[in-house]
């Protein structure tokens, strides 16, 4: 595997600002991946993330009945794949083979890492009780990786019909936040 591992007390630092993911699931031995941008954190450790996954997404079905996800972090050189994950089926595509993605073995979880994307996060649901009102889900995050060959920036956020920023510079300042 290309990827490290990294570790859980800086999850919250790759989803903080936002970025579109990949999310991969997995369903009866075939693999699926669909863009997400609505996410947020709940907790620092063990890191909690909550995703509204919409019940048309073929992707709904096989990750409420296994529980498990990968979150994948691309970065905007993924910027076709992404727009290619969140506009097409499961159903009818291998999007793997579709849109030029590397499956790799996760550790704990069924659903597959992305090679190409920088960073991995392996997803247990924790909480399903806000599923059928709002398709949220809330997951843990069991594992994690990153390339540390793959550049972490810039990544795309989503404004909405094609339109994104992209993450710009860092700058510092005086904040004890974590
Ligand atoms: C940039 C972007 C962000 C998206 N964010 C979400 C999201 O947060 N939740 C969701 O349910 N669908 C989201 N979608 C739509 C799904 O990715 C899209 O419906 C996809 O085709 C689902 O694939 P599937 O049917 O194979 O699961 C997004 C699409 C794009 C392009």
């Amino acid at each position: 595997m290309s990827k490290r591992a990294f570790p859980l007390s800086g999850v919250h630092a790759l989803l903080e600002p936002g970025p579109v993911v990949l999310l991969s699931s997995a369903a009866g031995g075939r693999a699926n991946v669909m863009a997400l941008s609505w996410h947020t954190l709940l907790e620092f450790e063990p890191p909690l993330v909550a995703c509204v996954i919409s019940s048309r997404n073929h992707s709904f079905a096989a990750i409420d009945a296994s529980g498990e996800c990968v979150i994948n972090l691309p970065g905007a050189a993924l910027a076709d794949a992404i727009v290619g994950c969140g506009n097409t089926s499961g159903a009818t595509l291998d999007k793997f083979a579709a849109f030029g993605l590397s499956p790799e073995p996760a550790r704990l979880v069924a659903p597959p890492l992305i090679r190409e994307c920088f960073a991995s996060l392996e997803c247990r649901l924790a909480d399903r009780s806000l599923v059928a009102r709002y398709g949220l889900f809330i997951f843990e995050v069991v594992a994690a990786w990153h390339d540390p060959a793959l550049p972490h920036e810039p990544t795309l956020h989503h404004r909405s019909y094609g339109e994104f920023m992209l993450s710009g510079p860092a700058i510092t300042l005086p904040s004890r936040a974590r």
